[in-house]
């Protein structure tokens, strides 16, 4: 479970990283206006989120190691009884204090008089630089404010410092009490793709089997999606980022559904590609056992010590070899890879980093080089095959558009499929679909 006490180490091993004479400045997001005087859903800034547990908007955390009035500060919106009856509990001064572990708390409204302040006589100050434009320019003017007030003895800090290369280190890696919870959003997200299997006939909407699907996600305890689905019925499962969700779903075709629930923040993303009828065809299978094939391939190459890249290239490699296999391309494996004529077919790579965020977190090379697999990565395993009409294919192949995607821990002694749940075989597909 992530609690206080999990915040309080996290912020303890980030202290471990920088100077007893630095301080750190971390914000929280803000809310959007989404039409009229209806605003998005507020979602806490995910580093914000991280070291502090923090869900409300207007918010600053700040780490100040050996400020004897307190090290730890947080400065939130106070209590207004008024208007938390319209808009929503605060925990208020009080419950920074008391439920996230503040050693002091201020209003928000107060930043500007206290938190320059804290700065003064501090060398390095690490913020999120860049994130948030209208933060970065308060902390540059009361860095300008302190520089302008040295005649009264006090220095300003002499370096503005980008927070995320040290703070992405320490989230790439996920400690149990991450892990339990990426765990829980695995198992919600692979019922809700097997409650899209059952759901699915010809003729539904795709919008109506997202309903199915997302209705799991929400009743084991999900309030968002990681991302926004992707619901695509045949020729749509060729437009990657495909969201409408809006047609109808045809007897004969494919249906790619690519979505995931964030739970208590963090995301999970599976793909899954199924016969809409319940029964694939000689072609959809025979491509989708390349594809199949290729995550197989990749998570054989998915433990501590392999290269970044290895999955990608096992998975690039079982690819290139089955559409060779299928005609779909021309010559030899060795010049297929080499000239990338694969990539009209697979033009994504086979993964990327997963926590708070979808995309999260972390370099993928370190000097030049792909970074090697360490226990706790999460990433994911995606290989997949899309036949545009526009290629030089013949048509029996046009529009068959496949991804399977599953979220890959990484252990001491190999990897943990968080989302195994849901079934990738077609055979075992077919069984969940016939019900
Ligand atoms: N759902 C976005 C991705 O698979 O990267
Ligand atoms: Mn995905
Ligand atoms: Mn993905």
């Amino acid at each position: 479970m992530i609690n206080q006490q999990v915040h309080k180490r996290r912020r303890a091993e980030l202290g471990n990283q920088i100077g007893g004479n630095d301080i750190v400045i971390v914000p929280t997001s803000t809310v959007k206006s989404r039409n009229g005087d209806v605003e998005f859903r507020f979602r806490a800034d995910s580093d914000f989120h991280y070291l502090t547990g923090f869900e409300e908007p207007d918010a600053v955390a700040v780490m100040c190691p050996g400020r004897a009035n307190g090290e730890y500060v947080i400065f939130c919106r106070e209590k207004d009884l008024q208007r938390e009856m319209w808009d929503g509990r605060r925990a208020g001064l009080e419950g920074a204090i008391e439920f996230y572990g503040a050693d002091d708390a201020f209003p928000y409204e107060d930043i500007g008089d206290i938190l320059p302040g804290m700065m003064e006589e501090r060398e390095k100050v690490y913020t999120n630089v860049g994130r948030y434009p209208e933060f970065d320019s308060r902390v540059l003017g009361w860095l300008n404010k302190i520089k302008l007030d040295t005649s009264s003895g006090k220095h300003a800090p002499f370096e503005l410092v980008d927070l995320s290369h040290l703070l992405y280190e320490q989230r790439l890696i996920k400690r149990l009490d991450e892990i339990q919870v990426m765990r829980k959003a695995g198992k919600m997200s692979a019922a809700g793709h097997v409650k899209a299997m059952q759901a699915c006939k010809p003729g539904m909407y795709e919008y109506q089997v997202q309903a199915e699907m997302e209705c799991e996600f929400r009743k084991a305890g999900s309030h968002y999606n990681a991302y926004p689905s992707i619901v695509a019925g045949g020729e749509n499962a060729c437009i990657l980022h495909y969201t409408e969700n809006d047609r109808v779903l045809n007897d004969g075709e494919l249906l790619l559904i690519d979505a995931g629930a964030e739970f208590q923040c963090y995301a999970s993303d599976i793909s899954r590609t199924f016969p809409i009828n319940g029964k694939f065809s000689a072609e959809q299978r025979a491509l989708y056992d390349i594809v199949l094939a290729a995550q197989h391939a990749a998570f054989a190459k998915c433990g501590v010590g392999f290269g970044w890249n290895e999955p990608h290239d096992a998975a690039v490699e079982v690819i290139a070899q089955g559409l060779l296999d299928e005609n779909l391309l021309e010559g030899s494996l060795e010049r297929v890879l080499e000239s990338q004529s694969y990539t009209q077919f697979y033009m994504h790579r086979t993964g990327h980093w997963l926590g708070m965020d979808v995309h999260d977190v972390g370099d993928y090379q370190v000097e030049d080089n792909w970074r090697e697999l360490e226990a706790g990565m999460v990433f994911t395993v995606e290989p997949g095959i899309y036949v545009n009409p526009n290629t030089t294919t013949d048509e029996r192949w046009h529009n068959i558009g496949i991804r399977i995607e599953d979220n890959v821990l990484i252990t001491k002694h190999g990897y943990e499929n968080l989302t195994s749940d849901a079934p990738t075989n077609a055979d075992d597909i077919e069984v969940v679909m016939a019900g």
